[in-house]
């Protein structure tokens, strides 16, 4: 019997951060309406994506030994159509705007590199793969350049989870902390027109879903200007729009049929005591709040460009926990930046012991291409990382423990 052989299967692989799992979405959401069908099954998909991180070497190992396995496999496969073929492969998200064309050098079974913000053309882009594959002028096609999104990519009221949906309101970050990859993969911070991030609420919570992640890479810098749009509060003046981040989470209270709503990831820099009086009003707002501290000496938060004090930081720690009662405070940590000192250390283990933070993610300092901090040397060794990681581990386990027999 002849069996119809479709190539229109398509197999995504989210690493890295809850951005990355909406942009799979989108992506998802994109092909779908382009006549892809997406599986979760990546032995019978005819195009696999990875969706990839770059914030850690680690996240970027993983993705080019999971590159390799699929070729290996694919190879190998048992099915008299496909033996000897391999599946169309494509790398979107952080990694394909950091090495851009060098993947295929990398990686010369990839047949496409899609950056953040080109996305929207992965239907057209998989088309024309798909024309020319298997022929004498197979294509490799690199797309990384786009400056923004097109916002009706949002659109396609595709979604895997029917309770829980993440809603992108800003994209990108302009903060330079020195460790990190993100502003040079996800370039400038640009901020949503509340119009379409509430619209695209209520198309979730039209259909069925109760619960929302506002996200951004510095979530709380969120804020829109439109200088089209008229400005009742300024009669006579040139019209100006604002809405910042307080007024957006104001609005998205209000949706009805909406149950509860959260955001993540802040910036300690742009966190107000106005926040957290919102925090505590807004009753679908969930009283949680991750905030990342990186490190707990000042020497070290200074090089990071981190641009507030321990002891800023300690006192909006202290402003929430009387504000939002009862709130969930949670942060991150970088263990082992460069030049980090014994008392550099300390002074991070102290921030820790005294934050008591609910949950904590600990990293190990990773260099980073593009980078300020890539300039300095990686001195703390790595058993020394390991060490200092284990220590606030079991700190934090220790500290996470105790709140929760208190709740
Ligand atoms: N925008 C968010 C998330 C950034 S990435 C924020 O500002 O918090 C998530 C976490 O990864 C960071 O908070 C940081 O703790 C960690 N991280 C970023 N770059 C890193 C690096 N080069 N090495 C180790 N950890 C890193
Ligand atoms: Fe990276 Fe800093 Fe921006 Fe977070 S705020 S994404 S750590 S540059
Ligand atoms: Fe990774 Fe990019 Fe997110 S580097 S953490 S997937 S923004």
């Amino acid at each position: 019997m002849k069996q119809e052989v479709t190539s229109k299967k398509v197999f995504i692989r989210t690493l890295g951060c809850q951005m990355n799992v909406r942009d799979s979405e989108v992506i998802g959401g994109l092909l779908a309406r382009a006549g892809y069908e997406i599986t979760d099954d990546e032995q019978q998909a005819d195009i696999v994506i990875f969706n990839t991180c770059s914030v850690r070497q680690m996240a970027e190992d993983r993705v080019w030994s999971a590159v390799g396995n699929a070729v290996n496999r694919e190879k190998h496969r048992d099915s008299p159509q496909k033996a000897g073929t391999v599946p169309i492969i494509g790398i979107t998200g952080c990694m394909a705007n950091n090495y851009r064309e060098a993947i295929f050098e990398k990686a010369p079974a990839v047949d496409f590199v899609v950056g953040t913000a080109d996305i929207g053309k992965l239907p057209e882009i998989i088309k024309e793969i798909q024309k020319h594959k298997g022929s004498l002028n197979e294509k490799k096609i690199y797309e990384t350049d786009a400056e923004f999104r097109e916002d009706e990519i949002y659109h396609t009221g595709f979604r895997l989870d029917k309770e829980h949906a993440f809603v992108v309101i800003s994209e990108g970050c302009e903060n330079f902390c020195s460790y990190c990859v993100v502003p040079y993969v996800r370039g400038k911070l640009r901020s949503r027109d509340p119009e379409d991030i509430l619209k695209e609420i209520k198309a979730d919570v039209d259909a069925g879903i109760s619960k929302i992640t506002l996200l951004g890479q510095n979530v709380n810098a969120y804020h829109w200007v439109d200088k089209n749009r008229d400005s009742p509060q300024k009669p006579g003046t040139v019209p100006v729009f604002t809405f910042d981040f307080v007024k957006l989470l104001t609005m998205v209270n209000r949706i009805s049929g909406l149950k509860e709503f959260t955001f993540v990831t802040s910036h300690p820099k742009d966190t107000s005591i106005e926040l957290f009086k919102a925090m505590a009003e807004l009753d679908k707002l969930r009283k949680y709040m991750h905030l990342p501290v990186q490190s707990g000496s000042d020497r070290i938060l200074k090089m990071m460009n981190r641009r507030y004090t321990r002891e800023n930081y300690l006192n909006l720690a202290k402003s929430y926990r009387e504000i939002v009662r009862g709130g969930e405070l949670t942060t991150d940590i970088i263990v082992g930046f460069p030049g980090e000192t014994e008392k550099d250390f300390q002074d991070t283990f102290d921030l820790v012991k005294e934050a008591e933070f609910n949950a904590g993610f600990i990293f190990k300092y990773s260099p980073r291409p593009h980078t300020e901090a890539l300039k300095l040397p990686d001195d703390v060794s790595r058993e020394e990382k390991e060490r200092r990681h284990a220590l606030i581990l079991e700190l934090q386990k220790k500290i996470s423990k105790k709140l929760r027999k208190k709740i």
